[in-house]
């Protein structure tokens, strides 16, 4: 008999308490359907509280996504939960998270309280949630450096007051496996009323043993897991989503328990909240990593080859990773486009097929071979999280070792085209000075830009290079994306995207947008004088 583990994902939560990572409210809803499809079990939507676009993200995926609970956080205090409330309630299944530190170093510090002052207003909390749902969770924060007798007080309290979760988080990543799993053990056998209710862990990974500790724990009875796609999270990140669900499918003889997450949306999973987070997962990554799957040494090789269980203990379709090696190029139709993108997991038709039918081929005319990769990447690329204010009209550059690299950029608002050139210190900067002249937009600063090839292209030399581009706004970060095989172009669509998500979510552009806010100031120049 095999019991089930919850998976608790809070991608959207923790994970966007990532460093340099923001999520807008369409890349919010775009993670949380795949959550959903991926199956989780409980969406963490986000801290309701927090601001107001935080308070809306909850409230659209509590209206929308249909399947796993959503939860939203909130302190232990009654403006958070009413908040917190209010956005979730039109959920399907709403769950209500309160979180208070129980550790003396965080009670006496951070809250500067007492210990039966926290204890007091744990249970106030949780009986004020109780009044609005029948799903509440408590997490003690710092709860693997706490004093364990008054742990159990605090948790046993919360019980008795109508918590159905209880979380027991390793907020500081402190914990090592053997002693949190013994921690669990008890908790659980000093705790009144504990076996009445869910008990939760919730790792982080500052010495590297997030799942280590996430997974001793559920050998020690935990049967919820809170965990992230990636492993995003507060600094050094929360336990990955991905090596926790493969640890225990790949290790079910020694766990004996079962989650029910769907096993192929795993990869397609970790590439959307990538590619949204702009957080590129490394190559030597478990279960996800590029290197995963990937055999170098000959010896190991020869193994694969007779035998795959020789060196892979997992099977790399089951996680939904592309197998196909067909590859699309020029001639190919329209109904084996289809085919091959519902392969990969996109179905599309009508508008949305025929529109990145015309964006293959025109690939095609710059890329002999198109590969499952790429075809991830055209698609995926094309996750619209902003109106496009501004498009790439054109882009001319001059360019090389004895001339100062100058841009030409011509860029669509509203039907009508304006033009603007610029110098730089490269092509890439050249032409995003053009493209600043023409939004008119100061103080945006471009923080961070990587590129990587999605695919080596045939000789390597058609590959198709994906731009992220990180900006800085207003204090905000905003990340925009941009693929072509002219690595200028991809960096030019990424600032570009990056520059639209900016004008649309600060309220820039109430003339064309129809958003609220304020109004630009100015108008661009038409022509630069260089
Ligand atoms: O790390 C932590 O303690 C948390 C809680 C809100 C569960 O994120
Ligand atoms: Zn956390």
């Amino acid at each position: 008999m095999t019991d089930r583990v919850f998976i608790f994902d809070t991608t959207l939560r923790d994970g966007e308490q990532s460093p340099g990572v923001s999520f807008n409210i369409q890349e919010k809803l775009e993670i949380a359907r795949q959550l959903a499809r991926l199956n989780v079990d409980i969406i963490e939507a986000g801290f309701p509280i927090a601001s107001p676009g935080d308070f809306a993200a909850v409230q659209a995926i509590a209206r929308e996504v249909r399947g796993p609970v959503i939860a939203g956080l909130c302190r232990a205090n009654p403006v958070d939960i009413d908040r917190a409330w209010e956005a979730l309630q039109e959920a399907e299944h709403p769950r209500i998270h309160i979180v208070i530190a129980t550790s003396d170093l965080h009670i006496k510090h951070k809250l500067q309280k007492t210990r039966p002052e926290v204890l007091e207003l744990a249970v106030a909390a949780v009986k004020q949630a109780r009044g609005y749902t029948g799903d509440v969770e408590f997490s003690a924060e710092d709860a693997s450096r706490s004093d364990l007798a008054y742990l159990c007080e605090v948790l046993e309290a919360t019980i008795e007051a109508g918590a159905t979760t209880v979380n027991i988080p390793d907020t500081v990543g402190y914990a090592v496996p053997q002693e949190f799993g013994e921690f669990i053990t008890q908790i659980r056998s000093r705790t009144k009323g504990i076996d009445q209710v869910v008990v939760s862990v919730h790792c982080h990974n500052d010495l590297g043993l997030a799942v280590a500790n996430s997974l001793a724990a559920v050998k020690s009875g935990a049967q919820q897991v809170e965990c992230a796609v990636n492993g995003l999270g507060e600094r050094a990140g929360n336990a990955s989503l991905e090596e926790i669900v493969m640890g225990l499918y790949t290790r079910q003889s020694y766990f004996n328990k079962e989650t029910g997450i769907k096993y192929d949306e795993i990869y397609r999973t970790s590439k959307l909240v990538s590619l949204l987070s702009g957080m590129a997962v490394q190559a030597n990554k478990a279960v996800i990593g590029k290197n995963a799957f990937l055999h170098a040494s000959g010896i190991h090789q020869d193994g694969v080859l007779k035998e795959r269980s020789t060196y892979e203990i997992m099977n790399p379709q089951l996680i939904g990773l592309p197998q196909s090696n067909i590859v699309l190029g020029k001639l190919s139709g329209r109904h084996a486009f289809r085919e091959r993108l519902a392969e990969l997991g996109h179905m599309l038709d009508g508008d949305q097929l025929n529109q990145a039918f015309e964006r293959f081929k025109a690939l095609t005319d710059r890329k002999k071979e198109i590969t499952d990769r790429d075809l991830e990447a055209l698609v995926k690329n094309e996750i619209k999280s902003a109106p496009e204010l501004y498009q790439l009209e054109y882009l001319h550059i001059s360019s090389g070792t004895t001339v100062v690299p100058t841009a030409t950029v011509g860029l669509k608002r509203n039907g009508s085209t304006q033009e603007e050139a610029a110098c730089g210190d490269g092509p890439v900067d050249a032409a995003l000075r053009a493209i600043d002249k023409i939004t008119g937009l100061r103080d945006i600063n471009l923080s961070e830009y990587t590129i990587s090839a999605v695919t080596g292209g045939k000789d390597g030399k058609d590959a198709l290079g994906e731009v992220t581009a990180r900006v800085e706004y207003g204090g905000r970060p905003f990340i925009g994306r941009g693929l072509s095989t002219d690595v200028v172009e991809a960096s030019v669509k990424a600032y570009l995207n990056a520059v639209n998500k900016v004008i649309y979510e600060s309220g820039l552009a109430t003339d064309d947008l129809g958003v609220s806010g304020k109004r630009r100031r100015g108008r661009p120049r038409k022509r630069s004088e260089k």
